[in-house]
C-alpha cells in the first residue's frame, strides 16, 4: 500500500464572497439545502447559533462564548469585523476503513468577532454545512501581551426544539463502559449510575451525557452530538437541562491542575458536531466526524495490515487462566500461545495477541502506587517472547503486543520509547494498550487534556515505531485516524468483556443495536466478537445475551479493522459456523447501511477490497423480528455463491442460543428474500463472487 497508489484528488473551490462589517446575520447551507447554520449577535452582543434541516429548526438560538482564570469571560460585548466563505470538495482514500473513497463537501461561513471595548480581545468562529449535518469550531486569537489562557469552561450550548428521545451514556470522566439509556431528554438522570461496581474508575460529576449522544425528534429526525478532532483540549461532556431541553458543553477537568484546558494563543479548538438524518441509517453512513480532521501526517501505513485476531485473552475474562503468574494459573505461556497460533495458522488468522506476557501482572489493579509496575519489555519466566514471535512468523501470524499501563501513564511515557523499539525490533507492528483504574496522578481523568495529550503522544511515538494502536480504556475516537491512520481501534464502550464477568448480568441484547448508532459513529470499535460457547460453563451467573448468529453478524455490524475471534480455540473446532469467521473480510471498498433503528435492528452490507465479495450482517435487539434483504447490492449480471447463517426456527438469546441453519445457494442481485432474526438473534452472509 504506498501512497503513490492512492492519489488523493481533489475538487476544490474557493469562494471568498463577502467582507462586510455591517452584518449581524449570517447563514450558509449545505450543498443539498438540507441543512443550514445561521449565526447572528444578539443585542449585548453575544455570539449566538440556529441550526435547521428541512427549514424546521431542529437547534433553537444557542449562545457560545468561554470562562477563563485571571480573565473576563468571553462571551458578549462582540462585533463582527469581518466574514467570508468557502466552498470545499474534495475526494480522500481511507488506506484501510469502511470504505475506500471519501466525499468530503461543505460549505464554510468564517466569522471573526471582537470585543467593543479594551482590550478587544477575538475569536474566529468557522460554521460548516454539510449535507449529513453541520460543525464549527473556535479560534482564540492572539492578545495583547497575554500569551496564554486558562479555560475553566467552555459555554456552548446547544438548545433543543423538543423532549426528544435520546441514546445515552453518563459523562464520566473516566470511562465510557456504560449501558445505555433509552429516555426522553427530560428523564436523563446521569448521577444515578455513579459508583458501579463493574467499573475499576468512574466519575460522574453532574447531570451529563457523554457523546456521541444520539436523539430523535417527535418529526422522526435523527440528531447526534459529537466532537471531531479533539487535539490538546478536554474532552467535551454534554450537561443536560431536562427543563429547557438544553446541552451545554461541559469540558472534563483536572482536579490536580484546577482547570479545564490550558493553551498558548492562537489556538483551534475541536469542533462540535451535529449529524443530522431523517433515517436513522444515514447517521452509520456519515463521515463528518473523520471528514473534519486533518489529512494523514504519518505517510504511509502499509506496515498495518488490516486482520483478524485470536488471544491469549478470554480464558482470562471467563476465569480459566489468570494474567499473573504467581496465581499458578497462567495463560501467557510460551505452550499455550503457539497452540493458538497453531489454530489461528490453519484458520487464516493473522494476529495473536497474548495478555499476561510481561511481569507486574500481580500488582497491576487494586494498589494505590501503580507507578513502574510495568516495564513492557520484561517476560514472565515461563513465555519466551522471541520464540512465541518466531513461531508465528513462520506460520503466517504476527503478534499484537500488549500493554496495560494500570492507568500510570508517567510511567508508559518514560518506556514508550524502549517499548516500542523492542516491538520494532521484533516486527510487532500493533499494540493493545489499556488504561484500567484511576489515573495516577490523583486528580487526572482519562478524558482530560492531560490525557488527550498522553494518548496522542503514544500514537505520534507509534508512528515513530511503525506500530498501530488499539486503545482500551481509551479517549474517545473523534476520526483521527484521518490525520494519524495509525488509530486502528479502541475499546471505549462496554464491551463483550462485561458479557463475562458484570454484575449486573452482562449486555442486553439491544446493546449493539444502540451502539451501531452512537459509539460507532466515532468510529472504529474493538468490541471482540465471535463467542461460541455462548452458556459460559466457567461463569455461574453469566452468559452472553445473544444467539450465535449475532454474534457473527457482528463481524459487519459492527466496524473495526482488527477484528477478533475472541473465543478459545477448542471451542471452534468443528463448528460448520466458523466457517463465516474464516471467510469474514475486514477492509471494504464499501459500506451500506440496508436498514435499522436505533435500538431496534441494524443490517449493514459490507463489500471486500480486493476480491468484491460481499458480506451482510444483521442484528437485532430482545424481539424477534422478519426483515427483507433485497440483493440489489451486488454487482448486476454477476452470480455469487451465498452462504446463510440464520437463527434456527427456535433459537432465543435466553434457553436456545446456538441453534443456527446454514445454507448455501447461488444468488444475483434480482433476489430478494426474507429472514426472520430470533429474538437476541442476527443473520450473517457471506456472498463470494463467482469468476
Ligand atoms: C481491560 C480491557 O478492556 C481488557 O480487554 C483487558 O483484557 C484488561 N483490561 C487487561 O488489560
Ligand atoms: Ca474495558
Amino acid at each position: 500500500m504506498k501512497k503513490s497508489n492512492y492519489p488523493a484528488y481533489f475538487l476544490l473551490f474557493l469562494v471568498i464572497v463577502s467582507c462586510n462589517p455591517d452584518k449581524t446575520n449570517l447563514n450558509i447551507s449545505s450543498t443539498n439545502n438540507l441543512n443550514s447554520v445561521e449565526f447572528f449577535l444578539s443585542e449585548d452582543g453575544t455570539a449566538n447559533y440556529l441550526v435547521k434541516h428541512n427549514n424546521e429548526i431542529v437547534i433553537d438560538t444557542s449562545s457560545l462564548g468561554f470562562e477563563f482564570k485571571n480573565q473576563p469571560p468571553l462571551q458578549n460585548g462582540l462585533t463582527i469585523i469581518g466574514s467570508s466563505t468557502q466552498t470545499i470538495n474534495e475526494n480522500w482514500e481511507m488506506p484501510w476503513g469502511e470504505q475506500r473513497e471519501v466525499n468530503n463537501h461543505y460549505n464554510e461561513l468564517i466569522i471573526q468577532l471582537e470585543e467593543t471595548a479594551p482590550p478587544k480581545r477575538g475569536f474566529i468562529l468557522y460554521l460548516r454545512a454539510y449535507d449529513d449535518g453541520i460543525a464549527f469550531r473556535y479560534e482564540l486569537l492572539a492578545q495583547n501581551g497575554v500569551d496564554s489562557v486558562i479555560i475553566m469552561d467552555e459555554n456552548t450550548e446547544f438548545r433543543l426544539t423538543g423532549n426528544h428521545t435520546c441514546w445515552w451514556i453518563p459523562g464520566d470522566w473516566d470511562i465510557y463502559e456504560h449501558l445505555y439509556k433509552t429516555t426522553r431528554l427530560s428523564e436523563i438522570r446521569a448521577t444515578d449510575f455513579r459508583n458501579d461496581p463493574n467499573l475499576a474508575q468512574t466519575y460522574i460529576p453532574e447531570n451529563a451525557v457523554n457523546t456521541p449522544v444520539t436523539m430523535r425528534t417527535a418529526d422522526g429526525v435523527h440528531l447526534s452530538f459529537h466532537e471531531a478532532n479533539l487535539t490538546d483540549y478536554a474532552g467535551m461532556t454534554l450537561k443536560v437541562d431536562t427543563v429547557n431541553y438544553k446541552l451545554t458543553s461541559e469540558l472534563v477537568g483536572s482536579d490536580r491542575l484546577g482547570y479545564k484546558v490550558k493553551r498558548s494563543l492562537p489556538f483551534k479548538t475541536p469542533w462540535r458536531t451535529v449529524q443530522i438524518a431523517d433515517k436513522a441509517v444515514d447517521l452509520i453512513a456519515s463521515k463528518l466526524i473523520v471528514n473534519l480532521n486533518e489529512p494523514n501526517k504519518i505517510g504511509d501505513v502499509s506496515w498495518f495490515k488490516p486482520k483478524k485476531y485470536m488471544g491469549i485473552w478470554w480464558e482470562m475474562h471467563i476465569n480459566m487462566a489468570s494474567w499473573d503468574m504467581a496465581s499458578g494459573r497462567h495463560g501467557a505461556t510460551t505452550e499455550n500461545a503457539k497452540r493458538y497460533i497453531d489454530f489461528a495458522a490453519v484458520n487464516g488468522i493473522t494476529g495473536m495477541l497474548i495478555e499476561g506476557w510481561n511481569t507486574g501482572w500481580e500488582h497491576w489493579i487494586g494498589f494505590e502506587e501503580r507507578e513502574g509496575v510495568f516495564d513492557f519489555v520484561t517476560s514472565y519466566p515461563d513465555y519466551d517472547l522471541e520464540e512465541v514471535v518466531r513461531y508465528g512468523q513462520a506460520k503466517g501470524v504476527e503478534i499484537i503486543m500488549h500493554h496495560e499501563t494500570s492507568a500510570a501513564p508517567r510511567t508508559y511515557d518514560q518506556r514508550l520509547d524502549t517499548a516500542f523499539n523492542l516491538m520494532n525490533s521484533l516486527g510487532i507492528h500493533s499494540v493493545k494498550t489499556g488504561y484500567v483504574g484511576k489515573i495516577i496522578p490523583k486528580g487526572e481523568y482519562h478524558h482530560g487534556q492531560w490525557m488527550v495529550n498522553h494518548y496522542r503522544r503514544v500514537l505520534e511515538m507509534g508512528a515513530k515505531y511503525q506500530v498501530a494502536i488499539n486503545a482500551h480504556e481509551p479517549i474517545k475516537d473523534t476520526g483521527i485516524r484521518r490525520t494519524y491512520p495509525n488509530t486502528i481501534s479502541r475499546e471505549g464502550l462496554r464491551g463483550q468483556e462485561f458479557n463475562a464477568w458484570a454484575s449486573d448480568g452482562g449486555n442486553p441484547p439491544e446493546h449493539l443495536s444502540i451502539v451501531a448508532f452512537t459509539r460507532m459513529l466515532a468510529g472504529p470499535i474493538d468490541f471482540t466478537p465471535g463467542v461460541f460457547d455462548i452458556s459460559l460453563p466457567t461463569k455461574e451467573n453469566n452468559q452472553i445475551n445473544t444467539t450465535l448468529a449475532h454474534q457473527l453478524a457482528l463481524y459487519v455490524v459492527i466496524y473495526s479493522p482488527i477484528q477478533m475471534a475472541c473465543d478459545l480455540p477448542e471451542n471452534y473446532e468443528n463448528q460448520p459456523a466458523f466457517q463465516f469467521i474464516r471467510d469474514v473480510g475486514v477492509d471494504w471498498e464499501r459500506t451500506i447501511v440496508l436498514n435499522g433503528e436505533v435500538g431496534d435492528f441494524v443490517t449493514i452490507a459490507r463489500q471486500e477490497k480486493e476480491t468484491g465479495d460481499w458480506f451482510l450482517g444483521s442484528i437485532t435487539d430482545e424481539n424477534s423480528r422478519e426483515i427483507v434483504i433485497d440483493f440489489d447490492f451486488l454487482e448486476a449480471g454477476k452470480k455469487y455463491v451465498a452462504n446463510f447463517y440464520e437463527d434456527g426456527t427456535n433459537a432465543h438469546y435466553r434457553n436456545n442460543p446456538l441453534e443456527i441453519e446454514i445454507e448455501q445457494i447461488e444468488i444475483d442481485s434480482n433476489i430478494s428474500r426474507s429472514f426472520v432474526l430470533a429474538e437476541g438473534g442476527g443473520l450473517a452472509i457471506s456472498l463470494k463472487l463467482i469468476d
